[in-house]
């Protein structure tokens, strides 16, 4: 986060907080998000969007993708920042609605969503359903007939530009599993038009994620813009929902666009599609995860061992574990992701060494930071600060190899709290039914 610092000795604060009382009172490894970074990237994202649509006259809502970091106070962080919240399971929906979110203003995502979450979306009064398949339109006309609702929903459909990390490139077919095809879309949306139980707000579309130009999302959004123009001849659309995405730096190597520049390249776009097709530019909304919540994280863990790794006759390679890993961050293991180490508990000017930072799982492919250069005396009981953990790495954890999962700790000017409590072996044995209680002869 922007906020953390060295002291005097050498020892990194976090929001005002020095990450040895950190490791003291909650121990590694551990999750720290600085509240004030991530309603700052709230109200900057927020801003840029609403700015970039008022620029043409039209109006933009901003949803935090909670699939990127969710538990009740980071909703009540965004929401009171003025974002909406887009969940994707019936899971993510209870944590919303527990946080105090106004339902009118959550998205519920999702390709296969239960009869069970759609009745609690209804019942609830989720603002938007984004529908992803015909046998999910009919059910959910059903449920919400049954409850006597009238739903409003989103039509997703897949654009055909499907983005790639740095690049963009467009396929005619594109073979995955959300939304519907362009070609597919005129004919859902003429279904939903004849149920009285549905009311039809417009098309949503994501072209994918930790993007760092607007190039692909103006592609998109002009076929959209397109679709949406040709739908519009049979009825309202008064929206347009294009999806999150952007992009943020995990290393020195990351360069994505300014989120104020993605913002007005997009939206730039949309309004001179509508221009050529002359129709008025409907309400946009937009879907950050990663980009509210991703750098405001930062993972500590406690150096266990350092080892040399002999490669040749000259070349080792110093392996430095950690006691967390693939468990608390799949994300190098899962998509080959990049981060960045650091000392974080004292001062860390010894000469440079290149090591690869490893967690204690029973994988080989159990790499935390590929490769890093820290300082050459690195040794068991440093801490080391991993940026930029904050998106997908708590909520792609797992407990593997019974690693209990860390506890999450908010800072802000100087205080720490924690917002999720870390599971306890306890905690994993007492799912086990097989486990002897006490008592138990
Ligand atoms: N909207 C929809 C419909 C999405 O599917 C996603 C992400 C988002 C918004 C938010 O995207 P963001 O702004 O966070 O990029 N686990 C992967 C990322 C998966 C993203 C899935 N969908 C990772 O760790 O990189």
């Amino acid at each position: 986060p922007a906020s953390a610092a060295r002291d005097a000795d050498g020892e990194l604060r976090i929001g005002g907080v020095g990450v040895q009382a950190l490791r003291a009172v909650h121990g590694t490894p551990l999750y720290v998000v600085d509240e004030d970074e991530v309603r700052a990237h709230a109200r900057r994202t927020l801003a840029a969007f609403t700015a970039a649509a008022a620029s043409h006259g039209t109006r933009a809502r901003v949803y935090y993708a909670g699939k990127a970091f969710l538990c009740t106070e980071v909703v009540r962080w965004v929401t009171a920042e003025g974002l909406a919240v887009d969940v994707c399971s019936g899971g993510e929906l209870e944590v919303a609605l527990a946080a105090g979110a106004d339902p009118a203003r959550i998205g519920f995502h999702g390709n296969n969503k239960s009869v069970a979450e759609l009745e609690r979306a209804v019942t609830a009064g989720v603002g938007t359903i984004i529908v992803d398949s015909l046998i999910e339109v009919e059910r959910l006309a059903a449920v919400a007939a049954r409850h006597d609702v009238v739903q409003p929903v989103l039509v997703r459909v897949n654009s055909g530009v499907h983005a790639e990390t740095h690049d963009f490139l467009a396929t005619a077919h594109e073979d995955q599993k959300f939304g519907f095809a362009m070609d597919d879309a005129p004919a859902v949306v003429a279904r939903i038009r004849d149920l009285s139980a549905l009311h039809l707000l417009g098309l949503h579309c994501h072209i994918g994620s930790q993007i760092f130009g607007a190039a692909g999302f103006a592609e998109s959004a002009a076929r959209l813009v397109d679709l949406h123009a040709r739908l519009r001849e049979d009825g309202e659309l008064p929206l347009l929902n294009l999806g999150g995405g952007f992009g943020i730096a995990y290393t020195a190597a990351d360069t994505p666009e300014p989120i104020e520049q993605l913002a007005a390249g997009i939206v730039d776009a949309v309004a001179r599609e509508c221009a050529v097709r002359g129709i008025p530019i409907p309400d946009l909304a937009f879907e950050p995860g990663r980009a509210i919540v991703g750098q405001a994280g930062v993972t500590l863990y406690e150096v266990g061992t350092v080892k040399p790794v002999h490669l040749d006759a000259d070349r080792t390679r110093t392996y430095v574990s950690v006691d967390g890993g693939m468990s608390d961050n799949p994300r190098p293991a899962l998509y080959g992701a990049q981060y960045s180490a650091r000392i974080a508990s004292r001062m860390a000017d010894a000469e440079p060494a290149l090591v690869r930072v490893v967690g204690k799982h029973c994988e080989s492919g159990d790499i935390v930071v590929d490769h890093e250069y820290l300082p050459g005396d690195v040794t068991p009981g440093d801490l080391l600060a991993v940026p930029a953990t904050g998106a997908y790495c708590f909520s792609l954890a797992s407990s593997y190899n019974d690693l209990p999962r860390p506890a999450v700790v908010a800072v802000r000017a100087g205080q720490a709290r924690v917002i999720v409590r870390g599971e306890t072996i306890a905690d994993i044995l007492s799912r086990d039914v097989g486990v002897a209680s006490e008592g138990t002869a």
